[in-house]
């Protein structure tokens, strides 16, 4: 049984007031997520991911298509007490501390006081929120908030856990612990499925993941068998590089372009082939040395501006002129 599974999930929403016309959020979105998958949901800002998220949730209904999750259809009540979800603003009672925000939710679930307590306790330590916890959540940052917001998906030790953007707002050493936190869920067995509009955080922790653009389905698979995302040449960055050495680099076509550095210094780049090994040894035989060596290959960025730009059946945004949705 998988996870999760939506065929042909489809979402217009309405926007305009004196004209209103259907905008295509999501366009026949079909995915599987087994269980105990992390699963990396990318795309751009307003690709359609928190709107997918939403009708997972049932926050929205969907205009055609279905949604199962664990096998039964979104909105079962015995499958809601198996899931948790962290939106993508998260909007807290802002008088509560976090402390007694964690222990509202787990009343909710049903839990006896003692559990309540205990399991808030554990949560907080587990995201990095220390004597803080005492304080109103109106004094928190953005990150803090994003942390209570992950505790709170987890109070019921859900199986599957909806992160919308668990890494915005957190700086580089929170959005590491977030890392670290669903590798540990991922160890219990918990599936994970979360959305980013970032590739790097996808690349570390993901089996697989899905590329939505302007609400369709790109690609979706494993990221290290994505042909947009295979090195396709190396970065050699050298010091010490005469202009005769380069010219001749050039002519046989080992360096296919060079940006000075200043100093001496280049950064070159090498086709796939020959070997970089190669390239660096000839080019070190004449003087130059090695500063670094990286492969060169698509970011999600760039893969967004190629498939936008190549996607003919782009939704027809521009027809929604001034009266259009409100960015997210
Ligand atoms: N309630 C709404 N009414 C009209 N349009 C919406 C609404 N919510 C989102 N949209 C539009 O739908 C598209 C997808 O939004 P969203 O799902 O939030 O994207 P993402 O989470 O990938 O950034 C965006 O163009 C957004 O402006
Ligand atoms: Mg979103």
């Amino acid at each position: 049984m998988d996870a999760i599974r939506t065929e042909a999930l489809t979402k217009h929403y309405t926007s305009g007031f004196w004209r209103p016309r259907p905008y295509l959020a999501l366009d026949a979105l079909t995915l599987q997520v087994g269980q105990g998958e992390v699963f990396g949901f990318l795309g751009p800002n307003g690709a359609g991911k928190t709107t997918t998220l939403k009708l997972l949730m049932q926050l929205i209904y969907p205009t055609s298509g279905r949604a199962e999750i664990l096998g039964k259809p979104v909105g079962d009540v015995g499958v809601k007490q198996r899931i948790g979800y962290l939106p993508e603003q998260p909007y807290f009672y802002d008088y509560l501390t976090a402390e007694e925000l964690l222990e509202y939710f787990a009343a909710i679930f049903g839990y006896a006081p003692a559990e309540r307590r205990a399991r808030a306790s554990k949560l907080l330590d587990e995201v990095g929120i220390g004597a803080e916890r005492r304080l109103q959540l109106r004094k928190f940052s953005k990150g803090m908030l994003q942390r209570v917001g992950v505790a709170q998906a987890l109070i019921n030790d859900p199986e599957i856990v909806f992160l919308d953007e668990p890494m915005s707002g957190l700086d580089p050493l929170g959005r590491r612990e977030i890392r670290h936190l669903i590798l540990r869920l991922r160890d219990r067995g918990c599936t994970v499925f979360f959305s980013s509009h970032v590739l790097g955080d996808a690349e570390a922790l993901c089996s697989r993941v899905a590329i939505l653009v302007n609400g369709h389905l790109a690609t979706a698979g494993r990221l290290s068998e994505m042909l947009a995302f295979q090195v396709r040449g190396w970065e050699l960055v050298v010091s010490g590089l005469t202009e005769a050495a380069l010219q001749k680099a050039r002519a046989l076509g080992h360096v296919t372009g060079a940006a000075p550095l200043g100093e001496s210094r280049y950064a070159l780049e090498l086709p796939l082939t020959p070997p970089p090994e190669r390239i660096l040894a000839e080019l070190m035989a004449q003087g130059a040395r090695l500063v670094s060596l990286n492969p060169l290959r698509d970011t999600l960025e760039d893969f967004f501006v190629r498939h936008v730009s190549g996607d003919a059946r782009a939704r027809p945004s521009t027809s929604l002129g001034a009266g259009g949705p409100e960015p997210s």
